[in-house]
């Protein structure tokens, strides 16, 4: 959440290297950006709303700068509240990631003072604190005397337009010094940086950076300077190209198939591990948020259901208030595509701290929880370019439904399943079955609201369906297990409402079926999806039978729906929609 990007060194027009690495790190949030370079002893600003795209940067030449994507906290998506925010002096331009959790009493201190504000977010406080600082100490002294009353987890990038420094201070919120030749970048992650340097250095939290002929890297607390760790980024970036898609949304679920083989093939020796851990753990917790949260909750009954082992479930925001009885012999499994989620990443923290063991299913190597984690597991999924996430989630559930066989000795019988839900897959994403979801998602263009259903492992399917309904289209869609319709939700039934019912061939379905008869008797629009039809439905999407792993072609059914309805609607961008973004970076 928020993309910071900063250079120093010898380039002589780095506003467009800002703005290259903006772009790279605009999926952290796309409601504003901004640039701030320092030229002939002046800093300049210049600061937009809306996503970065085409963005033609006016800025004069400079050798030092930083830049900001927002994703909005504190205060509306303005102009005024887009980063850099500067000082009273104008003298001081500052960037940051995070929430400052003690703003207003800071603010009252520093308007006490005689500060004067522009804009309503928490950010500016940091400025006008450093600013009051500046008065009696050096910039780099203050910056760590001003960052030190900022509570919450943040990070904040600043530049000085005396000094030929950026200064950077991290707790929570991600760093990454880049290590060029005679010039250091500092980003958000890593994807803003390698373009230019592979030679990288991690920033801890407690720690700041100092910018400038040289890098120093100091302790927070004691202001002890410390040697660099420089580590060499030997990783591949993929470059994520939408190819002949319009949208990387649509690639991405094109990309299915081939992510589910790549698990089925290649990840024996993960699952063995997983499976290992999970054994000998007294008690295992599943953690993740929003889509991760629900491959989480998938793992839960397949464990049950497949290995007839007990695990837990919590998403990631509650699980701090859920940690008391954790011990060095709990494992903790936390599922993240970025691995830079807050949410997880500080219940895992600690988790970490109480002794437990934690074990990461990520799709971003040398993110954050990548380098927490004692054991860690990468998906191989390739990049995720769409807010929306759909391979990294069939990612995990592919995963899980190896680990859950392997548990039970069966391994190879998943892996005939994911073979068979690969295969399937490739027979959805072909045009006569697309043109099919794409007739219903016209059908369904206007609707206000879509209501999901399904029992066991298909409760999950119609959670995460729901929310990729939601969240790419825009039209409010809800799942509900479908015994606990009866229990409320079934007053908001009336005619015409679309009902979808997840229906694989398992136990759940006689039951899921009379749940859609309730609903047809109450006018419900029923869309059937699974292995079997039934004179209950009104439309039909047939799957595979595919035991577990009919999950995944249910998903991919739904994924396909969400996006046509988008399209349907007249969504111009599914690819960033709006009040998002890919990585979720404050709490
Ligand atoms: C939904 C979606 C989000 C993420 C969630 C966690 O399509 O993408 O719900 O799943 O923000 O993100 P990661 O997996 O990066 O921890």
């Amino acid at each position: 959440m928020c993309g910071i990007f900063g250079y120093v060194g010898k380039r002589p027009k780095i506003s467009s290297v800002i703005l290259n690495g903006l772009k790279k790190l605009e999926y952290r949030g796309y409601d504003s950006w901004g640039i701030s370079v320092k030229n002939k002893g002046i800093l300049e600003v210049e600061k937009h709303t809306g996503k970065i795209e085409n963005a033609r940067i006016r800025l004069p030449g400079s050798n030092l700068g930083i830049g900001h994507t927002r994703w909005a906290t504190h205060g509306k998506v303005t102009t005024a509240n887009a980063h850099p925010h500067l000082d009273c002096t104008g003298k001081i331009a500052l960037v940051h990631n995070g929430i400052i959790e003690n703003f207003q009493e800071l603010k009252r201190v520093l308007a006490g003072k005689g500060h004067i504000f522009q804009s309503e977010t928490d950010t500016e406080v940091a400025v006008h604190l450093i600013e009051e600082y500046v008065k009696k100490d050096g910039f780099a002294i203050s910056v760590r005397q001003a960052f030190q009353k900022l509570k919450g987890l943040n990070a904040i990038v600043a530049c000085y337009a005396p000094s030929a420094e950026i200064v950077a201070a991290k707790n929570g919120s991600p760093l990454i010094v880049g290590v060029g030749r005679n010039e250091f970048f500092i980003a958000s992650d890593a994807t803003g940086i390698v373009d230019n340097t592979k030679k990288v250095v991690f920033l801890n939290d407690h720690q700041m950076a100092i910018l400038g002929m040289t890098l120093k890297i100091i302790q927070l607390k004691n202001g002890k300077q410390i040697k660099p760790q420089v580590t060499l980024l030997d990783w591949k970036f993929e470059k994520a190209k939408k190819g002949k898609f319009k949208h990387f949304l649509l690639k991405e679920i094109h990309e299915q198939p081939k992510v589910i083989e790549h698990i089925a093939y290649n990840h024996s020796s993960y699952v063995k591990q997983l499976a290992k851990l999970v054994n000998v753990a007294f008690g295992t917790f599943m953690v993740g948020c929003g889509t991760a949260s629900y491959a989480a909750l998938a793992g839960t009954y397949l464990f049950s259901s497949v290995a007839k082992k007990h695990v837990n479930f919590t998403i990631g925001s509650e699980f701090n208030y859920l940690e008391d009885y954790l011990t060095p012999d709990s494992l903790i499994v936390a599922f993240s595509q970025s691995g830079e989620t807050i949410d997880v990443i500080e219940p895992v923290s600690n988790a970490k701290r109480r002794g437990a063991k934690i074990a990461v299913v990520v799709n971003t190597l040398g993110s954050t929880l990548y380098r927490q984690a004692d054991y860690k597991f990468l998906l191989g999924a390739g990049p995720e370019k769409a807010v929306v996430a759909t391979k990294s989630f069939i990612a995990k559930i592919a995963l899980l439904i190896l680990t859950a066989h392997e548990l039970s000795d069966k391994q190879s019988e998943g892996k005939k399943l994911l073979v068979g839900a690969a295969k399937n897959v490739v027979e959805i994403l072909k045009k006569r079955y697309v043109e099919k979801i794409q007739a219903l998602a016209k059908e369904l263009k206007n609707v206000k609201h879509i209501y999901l259903i399904g029992r066991g492992l298909s409760y999950v399917s119609c959670l995460e369906a729901a929310l990729k309904i939601k969240e790419t289209s825009y039209t409010h869609a809800e799942g509900f297990a479908g015994g606990e319709l009866k229990h409320g939700a079934i007053a908001l039934i009336e005619k015409g409402t679309p009902c979808i019912v997840f229906a694989p061939n398992d136990e759940t379905y006689e039951a899921i079926a009379s749940n859609a008869q309730e609903l047809k008797a109450r006018g419900g629009f029923i869309v059937g999806i699974g292995p079997r039809d039934n004179s209950v439905f009104d439309r039909f999407f047939k799957t595979a039978n595919l035991k577990h792993a009919t999950m995944i072609p249910q998903i991919v059914i739904a994924q396909l729906l969400a996006y046509h309805l988008a399209i349907s609607k007249g969504i111009s961008d599914p690819d960033k929609p709006r009040n998002l973004a890919k990585s979720v970076t404050v709490r």
